[in-house]
């Protein structure tokens, strides 16, 4: 009643984006805890072909690697794993949930790792990414990743196995 007479005075802009504010939420990206295993092997086995399992997970937590976390109103919406090695940060693993895809998750994350591992030192960030991966590799292309090379077979595939692009981009933005 009251409420109804108040959301009068709101142009549209403002409705749209009152709107907007609660259906897409504040995404914010931080470290990634081991306590939320299993909401990212849920993700994980919604992304890929052949999931990391659990092990290899908590490998990842044990040691050098960075863990970063997409989360949307506390809940994750993605996540990227990373690994530095002298100067070179390699990506090793960056995945969206299917329901939060679309809305610019990634390109967030990957902007994120970027700009952390320069600050951490590192001059280059490298990655691998599957040859039929288009909609990956649209996005690494259009975050200035170049590909240097091509690693033949290297990941399974229904038929046998696939080639992987090698991509790179310098860490400094
Ligand atoms: C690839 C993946 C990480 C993209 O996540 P996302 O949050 O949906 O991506 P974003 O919304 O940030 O999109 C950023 C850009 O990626 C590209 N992209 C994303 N989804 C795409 C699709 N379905 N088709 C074509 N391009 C796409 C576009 O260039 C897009 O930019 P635009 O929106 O300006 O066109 C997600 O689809 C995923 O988790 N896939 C499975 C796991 C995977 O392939 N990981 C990468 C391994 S190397």
């Amino acid at each position: 009643m009251e409420c109804h007479q108040g959301m009068g005075e709101l142009s549209v802009d403002d409705r749209t984006k009152a709107y907007q504010q609660v259906a897409q939420g504040e995404l914010v990206i931080d470290t990634l805890n081991p306590e939320e295993l299993p909401a990212i092997l849920e993700i994980e086995r919604s992304c890929h072909s052949n999931p990391w399992s659990a092990g290899i997970f908590e490998d990842c937590f044990k040691s050098t690697y960075r863990l970063w976390a997409a989360r949307r109103n506390g809940e994750l919406a993605g996540y990227a794993v990373v690994t530095y090695q002298y100067d070179e940060a390699h990506l090793m693993n960056l995945c969206v949930a299917p329901a939060a895809r679309g809305q610019g998750v990634a390109r967030r994350l990957l902007q994120y790792l970027v700009a952390r591992s320069g600050h951490d030192g590192m001059q280059l960030l490298l990655l691998e990414v599957r040859h039929s991966n288009k909609a990956a590799y649209r996005l690494y292309c259009s975050e200035g990743f170049e590909q240097v090379g091509v690693r033949p077979d290297y990941y399974p595939a229904p038929n046998g196995r696939e080639n992987a692009r090698v991509m790179t981009r310098p860490c400094l933005l």
